[in-house]
Formats: structure tokens, C-alpha cells, sequence
């Protein structure tokens, strides 16, 4: 419509998946942005002149990608516990139960205090869109304000977040680090009602169970119904470790399987993640396919603390909506970059121990990322890929920066190009991130 006009026009090759295709190369395209951050056109091989004519922009003002560089959609972390990123990289000598108690529950409560979740919250937020996250599923802690203030960081810098004040109100070894049920309930209203006033263009509540270990029966339920009055997204963890799995069996002993605690108390919607999903049973993947919730992929997570193994292609099989999580701080790397690696490398350790096994290849990897992750979230509506009238999240990628950490030799095609950053780029390799239309890397600020 009138209204709208184009405000960028990039040309070359792109990279992205589709629900048909895990990887489609779009090679001599241009991709045109309007003014609102949307997508307006995709044309191959197009005759530049007419289309700037038809389209109007000025055919001048195209920026051209080099043969070693490509774009390719933002990056999805559809699981991160902002709150843990201090501790990234350290603290991974404990299995989960002894690992919350004894590293995460008494960093986390120290987000009573706004300057230290200032200084923590501002530099995960600002490492996870360098290294190419556009959209992150946040947890953060059980302090409203702390939390509020952590939608304000993402807004600010410009990455799109669904963020989570944590609730929890039994079985915390750190006896101020939880809240009273009526608590609970009084800041979740408070945070959503407060962070939707806000008007955020990109972030967004999500109701937030830590897991079903943390929180009693009436407490689930309070939220379930939070979230299904205000059509909220839900996100949550789910037999990511066999001792987890056995407590909740024995704190919930009406109920059929981990799965069925969620489900019992509303919390399985289309727009549920529950990170893990390690242990669960092909019949509780059938209740995730139904209810069309999804699972969030951290395999750096699940090796890293000695979790488990998530069969990623018994997930796809049984079409159970998937993407990929760093869990920082269970996951020692804040990159999806790195997700997708971990993802390809404990597929593999599955082929070895069953050769019938049929291992992920890195085009599945890269939809996991990346259009998956949207799925995952339900926002695949507005991004995940590169279609018309989707928002323009994307990544400008160059394989060649100097100094950077990929050698390229003759005769290496676009296909090639995309594997080896997969397996061996970093951020020196992701030049500009792109969120709805707006350049948010390069940080303006700096
Ligand atoms: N289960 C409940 N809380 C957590 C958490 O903070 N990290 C991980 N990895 N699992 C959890
Ligand atoms: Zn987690």
C-alpha cells in the first residue's frame, strides 16, 4: 500500500529453509525491506532496472553482498536463562539437582538487586545478538522488576524476546530463594500486566513453571490459567534427567507420566516450550504432537551436566514442533552456532550406538536454528524465513573477514560456504544482525 515504502534493498545469495526444504540457496536475488521491517519482495535473477521502477528504490542504493558473503534468517534460542550467564562456562561438575541447589539458586536470588541484574542482563543480551540470536526465549528469576527491567534491555538493543519471571514456591535448598503461591501469583500478574503496558514492538511475557520440581499442584494451575485467559506463550523444563524424572513421579503421583503434570494443569498449549524432553516416552511425545506444544533442543546443556541424550529424529518423527537452546548456563556457550554443532555431534554418538540410526544432517540443523525455533515458538507467522510479508530478521554472514577462523579453497559453492560457517564461523563471521528491519549489530552505541 501506499504507506509503505521500501527502505532496503539487498542483493546476492541467501540462505534459508522452508517447509519443504530444510536448504534452499537463493542465488542473483534481491530481497527488498519496507519501512516497517517486512519483507516486501524476494526476485531471482531480477532485471534490476524495472524492478527499482516498479518497486521504487533507488537502484544505487542496493547492498550488494560479495561472493563470500550471504544472509540468512536470525538465529532462534528458544531456551536461556539470562540470570546464569555470569557463570557461563563454569560450574559443570554437578548433576542438575546438586547443580541448581548448590550454583543456580544462590546466583539467581541475587537479582533482587537491579545494578547487578543491569550489568549481567545487558551483556547477555548484547553477547547473544553479536553472535546472531535475533529472537531468545528468556528465563530470568523469580524478582518482577528484575525481569521487567530485562524486557527493557532487549528492547532497547533491539532483539526480540519472549521473557519469563521465573515461579517457583517449594523444594529451593536457598529458603529465600522462592516465593508463596499467592505471591507467585500476585508478581506474574504484575509482570505481565506491567510489561505489556510497556507496548514493546518485540517482547514479549511468557508464563514461566521453573519445572514441575519447583512448583506445587495449585501453583500450576494458577498459571495454567494465567496463560490460557491472556493466550500467553508457556515455557517450562521436562525430563531432562532421570533423578528429576523420579521425584516428580513421587510428588505427583496422580498423574500419569511428567507429561501429564503439564497437561493436568493447562500448560500444554501451541504455545508451550519445555526444554529437554530427554526422557520422555514415544506416548508422551504423542500428547506434545496433539496439543501442538514443543520441545527445546540443548544438547550442550544435556552433555555438559550429564543429563542425556535427546533422540532429536524420534522427535521429528513423531512431528513434535523443535528448535534448538543454548540453556546457558547449563549450556556452556551463549551461540546457537554452537547448538547446532552440539546437536550434529550427539546425533552422531546415537549412529554409533545404533548404525540403523538415521543421523541429523547440518540442513536439518540449520532449520532447527533457525525456522524451527520460530516454529517452536509459534511466531512463525512473523519470522523464521525469508517470505513475503514475514519481518526481515537476518543475519549478513562473511566467511572471509580477515582474521577470521574459515579458509576457503577453489571451487567451493555456496552450499559449502554455509557448512563451513555452520561447523566453523563465530561472530567475527556474522558482520550486521537485522531484527525486524533494523540494524542492531554493529551496536549503535559503540
Ligand atoms: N530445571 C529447572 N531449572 C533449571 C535450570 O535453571 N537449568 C536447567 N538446565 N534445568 C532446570
Ligand atoms: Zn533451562
Amino acid at each position: 500500500d501506499a504507506t509503505t515504502r521500501i527502505a532496503q534493498v539487498f542483493s546476492g545469495t541467501f540462505a534459508h529453509s522452508t517447509p519443504n526444504a530444510a536448504l534452499e540457496i537463493l542465488e542473483n536475488c534481491m530481497l527488498g525491506v519496507d519501512d516497517e521491517g517486512k519483507i516486501a519482495f524476494i526476485e531471482k535473477d531480477p532485471d534490476v532496472d524495472s524492478l527499482s521502477k516498479i518497486r521504487g528504490f533507488d537502484a544505487s542504493e542496493i547492498i550488494k553482498l560479495d561472493k563470500y558473503e550471504f544472509l540468512m534468517p536470525g538465529m532462534v534460542d528458544t531456551h536461556i536463562h539470562a540470570s546464569q550467564y555470569s557463570y557461563t562456562g563454569t560450574a559443570l561438575d554437578l548433576p542438575l539437582l546438586e547443580w541448581l541447589n548448590t550454583y543456580t539458586f544462590p546466583v539467581e536470588a541475587q537479582y533482587k538487586d537491579l545494578d547487578f541484574a543491569n550489568n549481567i542482563y545487558t551483556k547477555v543480551v548484547r553477547r547473544t545478538l553479536k553472535n546472531g540470536t535475533t529472537t531468545a526465549c528468556y528465563f530470568a528469576t523469580i524478582h518482577t522488576d528484575a525481569s521487567l527491567l530485562l524486557g527493557e534491555l532487549a528492547d532497547k538493543f533491539g532483539q526480540r524476546a519472549l521473557v519469563g519471571k521465573v515461579c517457583m514456591d517449594c523444594n529451593s535448598a536457598v529458603p529465600h530463594y522462592k516465593e508463596s503461591p499467592d505471591e507467585c501469583k500476585a508478581e506474574t500478574d504484575r509482570f505481565i500486566i506491567e510489561l505489556l503496558k510497556k507496548e514493546y514492538s518485540h517482547v514479549k511475557p511468557v508464563v514461566t513453571p521453573r519445572f514441575a520440581p519447583s512448583c506445587s499442584a495449585s501453583l500450576l494451575s494458577e498459571l495454567g490459567e494465567i496463560a490460557n485467559n491472556n493466550n500467553l506463550h508457556i515455557q517450562s523444563h521436562i525430563s531432562e534427567n532421570k533423578q528429576e524424572v523420579d521425584i516428580v513421579k513421587k510428588l505427583f503421583q496422580d498423574c500419569k507420566s511428567y507429561t501429564d503434570v503439564y497437561l493436568k494443569h493447562n500448560l500444554l498449549t501451541n504455545k508451550t516450550v519445555m526444554a529437554h524432553g530427554c526422557y520422555l516416552t514415544d506416548e508422551e511425545l504423542k500428547i506434545f504432537h496433539e496439543r501442538g506444544s514443543a520441545i527445546s533442543h540443548c544438547p550442550n546443556s544435556n552433555i555438559s551436566i550429564c543429563s542425556g541424550i535427546l533422540n532429536v529424529r524420534n522427535v521429528l518423527n513423531h512431528k513434535v514442533k523443535l528448535g534448538l537452546g543454548t540453556d546457558v548456563a547449563g549450556g556452556y556457550s551463549p551461540s546457537i552456532l554452537d547448538a547446532i554443532r552440539r546437536a550434529l555431534d550427539t546425533s552422531k554418538v546415537l549412529t554409533i550406538q545404533d548404525p540403523d540410526h538415521q543421523t541429523l544432517t547440518f540442513e536439518e540443523a540449520f532449520r532447527l536454528a533457525t525456522l524451527g525455533g520460530s516454529e517452536a515458538l509459534s511466531l512463525d507467522d512473523q519470522i523464521g524465513n525469508f517470505v513475503v510479508g514475514k519481518d526481515f530478521d537476518a543475519l549478513r554472514v562473511n566467511v572471509c573477514v580477515p582474521g577470521g577462523p574459515i579458509d576457503l579453497f577453489p571451487g567451493e559453492g555456496p552450499k559449502v560456504i554455509l557448512e563451513k560457517f555452520l561447523n566453523l564461523g563465530d561472530d567475527r563471521n556474522i558482520t550486521e544482525v537485522y531484527v525486524a528491519g533494523r540494524r542492531v549489530v554493529p551496536f549503535w552505541n559503540t
